[in-house]
């Protein structure tokens, strides 16, 4: 069986939940309570993969890591960016703001990265109406980009999508890796 290793970033402004998303992932853990990152967390979690072009059940390590959103990491970010197959780029549903700063954040990462693959995440959803939803869903699909895999509505509170956002990075990146 072969093993394959590959470094994830979530990136995103401060305080829109990438370490819960990673906890929820890791752990499977939520704490209403923000203790925010300071510089960056690496985690791991080894994965089975189904893979698409071969009968095997493959095996994938990924590598997280969790980098601080804060506005004064934003020069020093990019640097942690470095060898990164793909990226979990993260908004807050509550917090426009967050929302507006997306395109930003996949343009920063694919300047360091231009071959890699981007999920979007808008998180919190469990936090706003579903109507709402929809329209932030159509409004940020980035359909027009296409290292961006697709955007998803998730929240770390009740694990809504959070498997499936690191799933589906993983599997396009084990796709990817065998061609
Ligand atoms: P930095 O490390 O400062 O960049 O923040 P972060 O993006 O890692 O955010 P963090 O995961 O620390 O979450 C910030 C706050 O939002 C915490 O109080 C979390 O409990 C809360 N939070 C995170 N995800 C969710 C979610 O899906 N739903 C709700 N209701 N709260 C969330």
């Amino acid at each position: 069986m072969s093993i394959i290793s590959h470094k994830l970033c979530l990136v995103g402004d401060f305080g829109v939940g990438k370490t819960s998303l990673v906890r929820r992932f890791v752990d499977g853990e939520f704490s209403d309570k923000y203790l925010s990152t300071v510089g960056v967390k690496i985690s791991r979690k080894s994965l089975e993969l189904d893979h698409i072009n071969s009968n095997h059940i493959k095996k994938m390590q990924v590598i997280i890591w969790d980098i601080e959103g804060s506005n004064k990491f934003k020069a020093i970010a990019p640097s942690y960016f470095q060898g990164a197959k793909g990226a979990i780029i993260v908004a807050d549903v509550t917090r426009q703001e967050t929302l507006y700063h997306l395109s930003e954040h996949i343009e920063n990462f694919l300047s360091v990265n231009p071959h890699s693959y981007i999920v979007i995440a808008l998180n919190k959803s469990d936090l706003i109406d579903i109507e709402y939803l929809e329209d932030l869903l159509k409004l940020y699909s980035f359909n027009e980009k296409v290292d961006v895999i697709a955007t998803y509505l998730t929240s770390a509170k009740t694990s809504d999508n959070v498997n499936h956002i690191f799933n589906q990075l993983a599997e396009k990146l084990a796709t990817n890796h065998s061609q």
